[in-house]
This record gives C-alpha cells, sequence and structure tokens, in this order.
C-alpha cells in the first residue's frame, strides 16, 4: 500500500487534480499539482538510451545542444551476451542517464518475443526465448531502478508486428500465452517490481491491451501483484469507458483529442464519473499507483543524482558489445587475424561506415559519438599497415552505380591480403511502425559477396542487423563469419576487438538462425502478419528452436550457438535421481577451457519432459551461466532448477502443473551442442 505521507496526498487531492494525474500533460509529461508539491511525472523513451529532447507538444526535435547521451547496444545484442550481471549495469547506466537528463520514467525494456525474424522491431527485444527474456529482463529493470528511475516493461502483450499494429487482433492459445509470451513480463513484475508496464496497441482475443480488463485488472495486478502503474502506448486508446474500468492508469499521447482538458481521462471521465458509470475508488486506485511511481523516482522529493556521458558508461557500452558480437563460422582458425601479418586490409561494405544510433523510431538515440567498423580497423591496425575502404554497395544506388561500386570493392578486394567485409542491414528495414518484407540481405549485397569470394576467398564477414537475415550461396565459402546486432557507440571497436584477437568472443545466438524465412514457425505454420485484422499463432508455443527441434527443421544457426577462439570441455554431470518435492534441484558439472587463451563459455541446461499428456517441446532452455576460464582452467559450475523448469501452464486448471514421469536434463554449448545428458524422475 502507499505510505502515509502518499495517502495523505491522495485524500488531499480535489477530483481534477486526481485527473490531471493520470493522463499526459504534454507529449510525454503529467500536470504538476504545485499547490500539494507534485511536480510533473516525466517520461521518456528508450530501450537503449534517453531519446533527444522532443518540442513539448510535437514529435519535432527541440534543437537543443545538451541532449547527447551514452548510446547502449540494442536489446537484441545485450540478449547474445547471455550475461545476467552487464543486463544489470545496463539498467545502472540507463537508469543514471534518465536520472540525469531529468527523466522519472523510462521506457524500457522492450520485452516481446521474438516470434518470427521479419518484425521491425526485433532488435529492440531480447530473444525468441522466454527464460533468457526473464533472466535478462530482471536485473535490467532493477539496474534501472536503483537509480530512483522507473522502468517499463513494454508492450504488453504480443506486441511481435508491426504490420497494423494498431489494429490487428491476436488469437493466440492460453499455453502460448503463459509459457511464452507473459514469462518475461511476469518475472519482471514479481522478481523486479517493475514500476510501470505500457499496454500494446493490438488487441488480444478481441480485446484492446490497454482495456483488458481480463489482461490488465485480473493477470497482471490480481494474478502477478502488479502495484504500478499501467500507461497506455501513445495514442493507444480511443475511449472513456473500459480503459478506465479495465486496468489503465496513465494515459499518454491522445493525439485524437484536441485538447489534453479532452483526454479520454479528463472532462470525458469526469463525466463518466458523475453520471456514476465509473465508482470513484477507480479513479483513487489509479493515482495511488501514480503516486507510487512518484515516490520513487523523487517527483515527491529528492532523489539520489544521476549521470550522463561519462567514461564508465562508454566502458560498459564498450563491454557490452564485445560480448554481444557472435562468432558464427571461423574455419581453420582463420580468426582472430594476426595484425603483425595484416600489411594490407580492405575493408568493404556500407555497414563499415553506418551508424546506427538515431533510427529505429522511438528506440533512437542521439548519441555522444558512434565508432563505426571502418574508424575502429583503422585505429586498430598495424602501423604501416594499408587500408582500403570501398563501399561495395549504396542504399539508392542505382543499377549502373551498383556496377561501379561493385567493381570498385573487387578491385580493392584483389590486391589486399584479408578482406572484411561489413554488410547485413540498417534502421532503413529495422525500425518501428513497419516489418521487413522479406529475410534477405537488401543492396544486392549477395552478389557483391560472390564477386569478392571469386577476387579473394580470404574474405571475413562481419554481418550487422536487428534481426536474422537469410545467407547467400556464398556461406559456403565464408571462412569466418560474425553477427552482431545494433551494438551502439562502441560497436566499431568491438567488432575490430574480436577481429584481431584482443577480444575472444563469447556471444550465442538468443534467436534461431532459419535458413529461410519459410522454415520460420511464424511462416510455415501459424501465420505472419495475418489476414481480415486477425493474425493466428497457430504455432502455439513452438516459437523459436521450440519449433526447429521438435519438427526437425535444421536451422542456418542454432538458438544459444557461437564460436569461440578457445575450446571447452564439459564432464562430470550431478543431478539427483528424483527432482525435491518442491520441484527444485540442482545440476552441478565441470567446464574446462582446453585451449591455448582464456575465454567465455556460455554453459546451457535445456529440460526434456520425456513424457507427457500434452504437446511439450523437444527441449526447453532452463538455465543457463557464463563461464570465465583460463587456458587449462576448469571450474564447477552449479545451476539451479525451480519448479518451472518442469511445470507446463494446464490451462484447464489454470495452473502451473509438472507430471510424474521422466524428465531428461540436457547441458551444452548450444541447443543443438548439447555435450553430457542425464535423466531424473518426478
Ligand atoms: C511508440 C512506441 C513505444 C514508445 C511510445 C513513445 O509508439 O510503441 O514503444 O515508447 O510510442 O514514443
Amino acid at each position: 500500500m502507499l505510505d502515509p505521507d502518499a495517502r495523505d496526498l491522495l485524500a488531499a487531492l480535489t477530483l481534477d487534480e486526481k485527473l490531471s494525474l493520470i493522463h499526459g500533460n504534454s507529449k510525454f509529461t503529467t500536470a504538476a499539482v504545485t499547490r500539494l508539491g507534485i511536480g510533473e511525472l516525466v517520461l521518456s523513451d528508450g530501450p537503449h538510451g534517453v531519446r533527444e529532447e522532443l518540442e513539448p507538444h510535437t514529435w519535432n526535435t527541440a534543437r537543443r545542444g545538451d541532449d547527447f547521451v551514452s548510446h547502449l547496444p540494442c536489446l537484441s545484442a545485450l540478449a547474445s551476451t547471455f550475461n545476467v550481471e552487464l543486463a544489470k549495469e545496463y539498467g545502472d547506466v540507463l537508469g543514471a542517464e534518465a536520472n540525469g537528463r531529468g527523466k522519472h520514467v523510462i521506457l524500457g525494456p522492450g520485452l516481446n518475443i521474438h516470434r518470427g525474424p521479419l518484425n521491425g522491431r526485433h532488435f529492440e527485444y531480447l530473444s525468441e526465448d522466454p527464460h533468457l527474456t526473464a533472466r535478462m529482463g530482471v536485473p535490467l529493470v532493477q539496474g534501472i531502478q536503483a537509480q530512483a528511475v522507473a522502468a517499463c516493461a513494454k508492450h504488453f502483450a504480443v506486441n511481435n508486428q508491426e504490420t497494423e499494429r494498431k489494429t490487428i487482433d491476436v488469437e493466440v492459445d492460453e499455453r502460448a500465452l503463459r509459457e511464452i509470451y507473459f514469462p518475461g513480463f511476469e518475472a519482471c513484475v514479481k522478481e523486479a517490481g517493475v514500476l510501470t508496464v505500457m499496454g500494446a496497441y493490438n488487441k488480444l482475443r478481441g480485446h484492446w491491451c490497454c482495456q483488458s480488463d481480463a489482461l490488465l485488472n485480473q493477470v497482471l495486478k490480481q494474478e502477478w501483484g502488479f502495484q504500478g502503474a499501467v500507461v497506455s502506448d501513445w495514442d493507444a486508446i480511443n475511449e472513456t469507458l473500459e480503459p478506465a474500468l479495465g486496468g489503465l492508469d496513465l494515459e499518454m499521447g491522445s493525439d485524437k483529442c484536441p485538447s489534453y482538458d479532452e483526454y479520454f481521462f479528463a472532462k470525458p471521465l469526469k463525466a463518466a464519473l458523475e453520471a456514476s458509470k465509473v465508482p470513484l475508488s477507480a479513479i483513487d486506485d489509479k493515482v495511488a499507483r501514480i503516486l507510487r511511481v512518484m515516490m520513487h523516482t523523487g517527483v515527491l522529493g529528492a532523489r539520489r543524482r544521476g549521470r550522463v556521458n561519462t567514461w564508465g558508461h562508454r566502458e560498459k557500452a564498450r563491454q557490452i558489445a564485445e560480448e554481444a558480437v557472435v562468432l558464427l563460422k571461423n574455419e581453420r582458425g582463420f580468426l582472430p587475424l594476426d595484425l603483425d601479418k595484416a600489411d594490407s586490409i580492405a575493408v568493404i561494405g556500407d555497414n563499415a561506415i553506418q551508424v546506427h544510433g538515431r533510427g529505429g523510431g522511438s528506440a533512437g538515440v542521439k548519441a555522444l559519438y558512434e565508432k563505426t567498423p571502418l574508424d575502429a580497423i583503422v585505429a586498430r591496425a598495424r602501423q604501416g599497415a594499408s587500408i582500403d575502404f570501398a563501399q561495395g554497395y549504396a542504399r539508392d544506388a542505382s543499377p549502373e552505380q551498383a556496377a561501379k561500386l561493385r567493381a570498385l570493392a573487387v578491385r580493392a578486394a584483389k590486391r589486399a591480403q584479408v578482406v572484411v567485409f561489413c554488410g547485413g542491414l540498417t534502421h532503413e528495414l529495422d525500425r518501428e511502425g513497419f516489418d521487413r518484407p522479406d529475410m534477405k540481405l537488401p543492396f544486392g549485397q549477395d552478389e557483391l559477396l560472390a564477386e569478392l569470394f571469386d577476387a579473394n576467398p580470404r574474405t571475413v564477414v562481419v554481418l550487422i542487423t536487428g534481426a536474422p537475415v537469410e545467407l547467400g550461396d556464398w556461406h559456403t565459402r565464408v571462412p569466418a563469419l560474425l553477427q552482431v546486432c545494433y551494438a551502439g557507440m562502441e560497436a566499431g571497436s568491438a567488432i575490430a576487438r574480436v577481429l584481431f584477437g584482443d577480444v575472444n568472443p563469447s556471444g550465442r545466438l538468443p534467436t534461431t538462425y532459419p535458413k529461410k524465412l519459410e522454415d520460420s514457425p511464424a511462416h510455415s505454420v501459424g501465420e505472419f502478419p495475418g489476414k481480415d485484422g486477425v493474425v493466428r499463432y497457430k504455432e502455439g508455443l513452438f516459437v523459436g528452436y521450440r519449433h526447429f527441434d521438435s519438427n526437425r527443421v535444421e536451422p542456418r544457426y542454432a538458438f544459444g550457438h557461437g564460436l569461440s577462439y578457445t575450446r571447452f570441455e564439459y564432464s562430470n554431470l550431478e543431478l539427483p535421481a528424483r527432482v525435491n518435492p518442491d520441484l527444485s534441484m540442482s545440476v552441478k558439472l565441470a567446464v574446462k577451457n582446453t585451449g591455448s587463451r582464456a575465454g567465455a563459455e556460455v554453459v546451457q541446461l535445456y529440460v526434456r519432459d520425456v513424457e507427457s499428456s500434452v504437446p511439450r517441446p523437444l527441449r526447453e532452455l532452463k538455465a543457463f551461466a557464463k563461464v570465465t576460464l583460463e587456458p587449462g582452467e576448469t571450474k564447477n559450475v552449479e545451476l539451479p532448477l525451480a519448479a518451472r523448469s518442469f511445470q507446463f501452464y494446464d490451462a484447464e486448471a489454470h495452473t502451473w502443473k509438472a507430471e510424474p514421469g521422466t524428465f531428461e536434463i540436457s547441458v551444452g554449448s548450444s541447443s543443438r551442442d548439447l555435450r553430457l545428458n542425464g535423466k531424473t524422475e518426478i
């Protein structure tokens, strides 16, 4: 409940003052109630850094010169680290900078599941897997909120596409909802005490998410015990009664209303109250939730000071970016490049010179700086080494220009000892409001790569993308392949430090890399993006590797996959023959670095219910640990399992259930590289 002085405040507020606290009074603030010392509540995007200042009542930039910030890697990149400590530190930086920029609520993290590879906001979300999403989301929220800033778990729920995002109605079964799409939100509410949740634009089973009594009152507030405030997505509601009664607490961005006084939670709600269509208790509950957010964020008093653009923040951004780089392929130890022997390097590709911070929509960041791969390779290469750059392709090139760019790139490749190709996507395709048309590499990159390998087989490919892409025939010829999602202000230096071996890559894929779009369950079993205003998640809970493994579809690269410059050996798996009565257990094993250089391994544990009365995936990630090991070093790893590790959601009984019988425990380096197996019984 509210602490005393907030309760007194609630009692002292007039009705008009109460209503002024539960709807916007500018694009990103609520009105102050100066009579009672209540300041404005200031909200701001975004998940990867504090958004630039906009004009108070429009979406136009305010053209300030004091709103440059640290630009952190996108959340898909953070998830690739599989490092929960880094997730906490990510939150520390984001919260400190939001505080430093005078914000009380930062509108992140995005916790929606990667249902399919075309989602334009794929880069804003963590993973296809609910366990990884939850385990990374909780410390991230804790980090943000430790800085006296409220985090915002968004977009609740099943906002997994941008096509028709403001009208699409999602049909999904209860188990998929509970076992796949909810866990990230549920964990951030129950374990991290997230202070705000943003309702999604779309409908769920015919009800708008921002006003669904079932979703907001019954699940979020009553079942999960959410004590914070539900904020609408911007301009997401179109009426007063259902949101007021359905659990929405704060209306933002209602551009369709002619003035803030005519927002749905302003005069119309007052009229509804006076007509006894909405009880005063409903208003008081909203205000109490807003006051709770204000208490935590210094709106009602002092708060610790924030920090912006510190050296420490940049170092953290670099560390996260370095751990986000995923080494997908490395034949015959092609990488790392030996600097002493690298006399001539050709850096080719438009993404070698592109920066990505500002793009993508509301997640855009006005970065203090952004190091490109070319900047960093030039800075890192040996003195005296010659470096050529050729753009290779361009987003707006005519066929003639494209041919010329390709010819120049081929010439540079022929002359060089080694080629570093930087390609992939940009926020021209990875962006809010739109889904990608396909999974292809755009702007003729596949054709260019074929010519580059003809010109020089010693070509490393670095894919910078917000989501998986189809790899062309060149894939069989590439000796080394790196994948990194938009990795923030230090992305370039992270890529260079991995290429030259200063950093041993430890990233793992947080989402399956399909060979082709049709292999993705959202496109082969389910619907994407739906038809006649409805999208049916017919794949149910068989999302991502759950589909690929259970239906024996070969991925291009598996969930959890990522190579290292060293090797790891697994041994001594220990697990009890029987699970404890409370369905907990501890799994132990040893991991040894059998290579010649230090490195970090992401030990992953998957559980399989060998016989069950309901369809269950072949295996599901239920624990992971990142272990750093010196050459020759062995560490004992302990992976705790809790009840949910064995349970499925029984939709009839509305409860989680683990059936008696045998469970298989597999531990390994990816969902398809399982090294040790054991069985246990319930
Ligand atoms: C946008 C996005 C949401 C963002 C909000 C404010 O439409 O869906 O993620 O935080 O509006 O910009």
